[in-house]
């Protein structure tokens, strides 16, 4: 049988080789299995969790669309939509913040990431984010949700809410519980300038990761900029372990090259990043410079993103208020 996956990408900005290679890669290999339902979300309604200008968010919800098509997610067979089209994500939100516990919320590591030492200026949006991501999920009676490391822990919270919402009103399997579908290997992408860092599109210096839309000079000298440290590279994954900057860039051409950490380490062993360096810049630019071309084509055409927006809006909201409607009778009201 077929799976249901649902996943959604922030219309933040910056959208990198991170995002890329942890989650919309493996968005694109799960669209291409027919027999797959694929439901792929803009998730502006997460993205004001923190502070959006409204001009930069709505360029940012166009560039993540075109970054889904550009990839390869074809438009015709999946559903891309824009979350606050469909006013069913909200509504379901705080229905299920009423079954999520404080206990919960408060074990969750990427709030305290996010809102860093000052908690009390962090918005509440931030702290309940998980719970929207739940409703997201739920209303599709997801079977699989794609995504990269950083976002397990907020899968685990969204298999909780549902198995208590199941529990507490006596419907037994009415939410689905979804599977989280991490890669084994390159599931976190690390900073070109720290590699005990996340690649995240927020890092102040753009040398930290390869966006998207980078061209090819860009790519080619972040690269040569990146970190590395003085050793040639080992012979083997154990002697990757203390050396954070040459395991990622070494997982990237893996990745990248369909391969994985051990073939990629053999290829290399005892030769010095520079010529390292070379082999990776060009194995990113045959990869990225396709995608980053076809965004940019893809932006010039806003009618058409808005029309990929409309068309999925409008199979999204159906399968979602239908969903709703249920969740209602349910409770009582
Ligand atoms: P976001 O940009 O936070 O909406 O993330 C979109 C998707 O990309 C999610 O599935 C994340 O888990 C994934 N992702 C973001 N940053 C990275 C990274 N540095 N390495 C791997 N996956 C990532
Ligand atoms: N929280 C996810 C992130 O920042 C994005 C997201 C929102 C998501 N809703 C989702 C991912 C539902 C998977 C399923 O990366």
């Amino acid at each position: 049988m077929g799976k249901k996956i649902f996943s959604g990408v922030q219309p933040t900005g910056n959208l990198h080789l991170g995002n890329y290679l942890g989650a919309i890669k493996n968005f694109v290999k799960l669209n291409n299995e027919s027999e797959n339902e694929c439901v792929f979300c803009v998730v502006d309604l997460h993205a004001i969790t923190v502070n959006q200008d409204p001009k930069d968010l709505r360029n940012n919800i166009r560039e993540t669309v075109a970054a889904f098509v550009a990839s390869g997610i074809d438009p015709k067979k999946n559903i891309i939509f824009n979350q606050s089209q469909v006013s069913a994500h909200s509504e379901t939100a705080w229905i299920l913040s009423c079954v999520a516990r404080m206990g919960w919320l408060n074990r969750m590591t990427q709030f305290k990431e996010k809102a860093g030492k000052d908690k009390e200026k962090a918005s509440v949006g931030l702290y309940s984010y998980p719970v929207l991501m739940a409703a997201d999920i739920l209303l599709y009676d997801t079977t699989h949700v794609p995504v990269g490391d950083d976002q397990k822990q907020h899968l685990e919270l969204c298999r909780d809410i549902a198995q208590k919402f199941n529990n507490d009103f006596k419907v037994e399997d009415f939410f689905k519980i979804p599977e989280p579908l991490i890669q084994k290997e390159f599931s976190r992408i690390m900073s070109l300038k720290d590699g005990t860092k996340k690649m995240s599109k927020s890092d102040p210096s753009d040398l930290s990761r390869i966006n998207l839309t980078d061209d090819k000079d860009q790519i080619v000298n972040k690269i040569k900029k990146a970190k590395t440290d003085p050793l040639p590279l080992p012979s083997n994954i154990m002697d990757l372990e203390k050396r954070p900057e040459a395991k990622n860039l070494i997982g990237i051409y893996a990745s990248l090259t369909n391969s994985n950490l051990e073939k990629s380490i053999n290829e290399f062993s005892g030769k010095n990043f520079s010529e390292f360096k070379d082999n990776l810049s060009q194995v990113l630019v045959d990869k990225i410079i396709p995608i980053s071309e076809e965004i940019k084509k893809l932006l010039i055409e806003e009618k058409y993103l808005d029309e990929i927006l409309l068309n999925g809006f409008e199979k999204a909201d159906k399968i979602a208020s239908k969903k709703v409607k249920k969740i209602h009778e349910i409770i009582g009201f």
